[in-house]
């Protein structure tokens, strides 16, 4: 009978991405298919995340549920994967001893051998180390699904920010080979993709050989993705302000497949947050390659990362963060109340800040950050919009697909429009979405 293996995952992308791959390869080398149903499985697989606060603590009390379901099933398979994998290793066995597998991001291509070596051995497999780039030379075939999809270009990250754990659970940025990047994307242009989404933690670290062994950087790639011919837009995510370089922002300029929209973390607008967060950047550094951004392409909305409540943190940082959001007039934000990570270094500081007072500093940067996104929604009216339409409501012809800056945009049509990039004349909102007309 055919296995099956149930998949849960946490956190960003890149794990994402990471569970579409571990789908692919156990199908491809141990025919096992995918089931959304825990109960049906044979194999159940939790791809962790550790970034912030009581992720360990969540993937312990999600396994002892596990437990009771493999009580009853005895033969059920679990594997712990990602970043809790990672920072943990041999102590998920020991907590949760009715594990089998532990593997890391970078393991993940690993996951048949360590099948194969448990069923030999009866015993629980852990392997969380970074063998390098190994994993994108083991992948298998990218199984597209729709019209979009994501393509990890690099792996890590080396820049060790005072609060963050991803360099000790994914390792330092190391890029994928051109070749490989290539490839994946053509295998997925004829599967119907179009669009393609470049992920990383930070992408614009990207460094790579070509043919003529000339060394090129994350905008040369664009380059070269962009020349092929059925990939019609090009996003990314996410890029980091150090490696922003003059490269990259002309290619917002002349790129016409790349989106109008970029990602790209300030964490906080105050001079001395940022130091103690080892960003490595000011504020008006950052404000500086914006204003760039914008005069190489008018009109690039900007959403961003923030922390709120870094150790130290006083209302003036607080204020400062605030004008800086004003003065960006960011579109989006993903913002969180900092979380202590064992191991990292800010985890040692003097925290004074109470509990109140950053939930109270978290609510204010969200709403503003709201209500800029919805002036901007507005400030869209009687604009052109590229949109690429993926969705279709039959019942009454209605497309719906999403602009550059992520709006949904739905278009009422008689045309068959699915599956297509096209650009939008924007009529109205409707309080959720832009609706408007083919132009
Ligand atoms: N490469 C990205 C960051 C990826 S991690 C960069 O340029 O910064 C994703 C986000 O998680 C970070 O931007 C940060 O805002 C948040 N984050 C990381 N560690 C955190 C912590 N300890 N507490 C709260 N948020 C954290
Ligand atoms: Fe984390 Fe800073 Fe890298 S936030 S992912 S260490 S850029």
């Amino acid at each position: 009978m055919t296995k099956k293996v149930h998949i849960k995952t946490f956190g960003c992308e890149m794990n994402q991405y990471d569970s579409n791959k571990i789908v692919e390869i156990l199908k491809d080398k141990n025919s096992f298919i995918k089931t959304n149903f825990e109960d049906e499985a044979d194999l159940i697989i939790f791809n962790t995340c550790s970034i912030r606060e009581k992720a360990e603590d969540k993937v312990y009390s999600e396994l002892g549920k596990l437990q009771k379901l493999k009580n009853k099933k005895p033969e059920l398979k679990i594997a712990v994967g990602g970043c809790v994998a990672s920072q943990e290793g041999e102590k998920i066995i020991k907590k949760a001893p009715y594990v089998d597998f532990v593997f890391g991001p970078q393991t993940l291509h690993r996951l048949p051998d360590l099948i194969a070596k448990e069923k030999r051995s009866g015993k629980s497999q852990v392997d969380i180390s970074f063998p390098s780039i190994e994993k994108f030379d083991n992948l298998s075939k990218p199984l597209a699904s729709g019209v979009s999809a994501s393509v990890s270009i690099m792996e890590g990250c080396s820049k060790y920010c005072s609060f963050c754990v991803v360099p000790y659970t994914r390792g330092e940025e190391i890029s994928r080979s051109l070749d490989s990047i290539i490839q994946e994307v053509i295998e997925l242009t004829k599967q119907g993709v179009i669009e393609i989404n470049l992920l990383g933690q930070n992408v614009n670290a990207y460094r790579s050989l070509n043919h003529n062994d000339i060394e090129i950087d994350f905008a040369d790639l664009i380059e070269y993705i962009s020349q092929i011919d059925e990939v019609k837009r090009i996003r990314f995510t996410t890029s980091h302000p150090n490696d922003m370089n003059d490269n990259l922002i002309e290619c917002f300029a002349k790129n016409k497949k790349l989106a109008k929209f970029i990602h790209l973390p300030i964490q906080s607008g105050s001079d001395k947050v940022l130091m103690g967060m080892k960003r490595n950047y000011t504020y008006l550094e950052y404000k500086s390659i914006i204003n760039k951004l914008q005069k190489a392409c008018p009109g690039i909305l900007v959403s961003s990362d923030f922390i709120i409540g870094f150790p130290g943190e006083t209302e003036i940082d607080h204020a400062k963060t605030i004008k800086a959001i004003k003065e960006i007039f960011f579109d989006y934000s993903y913002s969180f109340i900092y979380s202590p990570r064992p191991g990292t270094p800010a985890a040692y500081l003097n925290d004074e800040t109470s509990a109140d007072d950053k939930k109270t500093r978290l609510g204010e940067i969200q709403k503003l950050i709201l209500a800029q996104g919805a002036a901007n929604t507005q400030k869209m009216l009687g604009t052109i919009q590229r949109v690429l339409f993926d969705h279709l409501d039959e019942k009454n012809s209605t497309y719906k697909g999403k602009s550059d800056n992520n709006r949904i945009i739905k278009v009422t049509t008689e045309e068959n429009i699915l599956n297509q990039m096209l650009n939008v004349k924007v009529s109205s909102f409707d309080g959720k979405y832009l609706h408007g007309e083919i132009v």
